[in-house]
């Protein structure tokens, strides 16, 4: 019994936060670790001026190119300061949701017809 004290399990805790977060309407984990990336990739990851885009990217990608630049050994790249900021579990959410946001925006067509109306 002791034990349990001393360590609740992770995901107990992590699902309690996430409980938390949505019963005051909180933005998913994802949407807000993500939102840090929209100064340069955009709102959802939908670049503009030819920076890269994240929407439409699978989740794959995403987790693979950040872990990548966070272990990079070229410290002063833009791209290994802000993946280092992150865990493991949080580059995770956050390549979800652009794959997410990426999936959503194809399927309404909303973003491109946003997009084809502003140039
Ligand atoms: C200060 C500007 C800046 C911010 C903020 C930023 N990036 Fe980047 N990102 C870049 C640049 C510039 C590149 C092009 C590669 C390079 O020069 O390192 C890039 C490249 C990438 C790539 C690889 C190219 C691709 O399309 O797959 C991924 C993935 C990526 N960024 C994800 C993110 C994520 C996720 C965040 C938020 C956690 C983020 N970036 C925040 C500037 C930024």
């Amino acid at each position: 019994m002791k034990l349990h004290l001393k360590r609740p399990p992770r995901s107990v805790a992590l699902a309690l936060l996430l409980a938390a977060a949505a019963a005051h309407g909180a933005p998913p984990a994802g949407r807000l670790l993500a939102a840090q990336c929209a100064q340069c990739h955009g709102t959802d990851g939908q670049a503009v001026a030819g920076m890269e885009k994240l929407a439409g990217e699978s989740e794959g990608e995403i987790y693979g190119e950040l872990v990548k630049m966070k272990a990079n050994i070229k410290p002063d790249e833009i791209m290994h300061r802000q993946a280092a900021g992150y865990t493991d579990a949080q580059i995770r959410l956050i390549a979800r949701y652009f794959a997410t946001v990426g999936r959503s925006a194809t399927t309404t067509g909303a973003v491109s017809s946003r997009r084809k109306s502003d140039d």
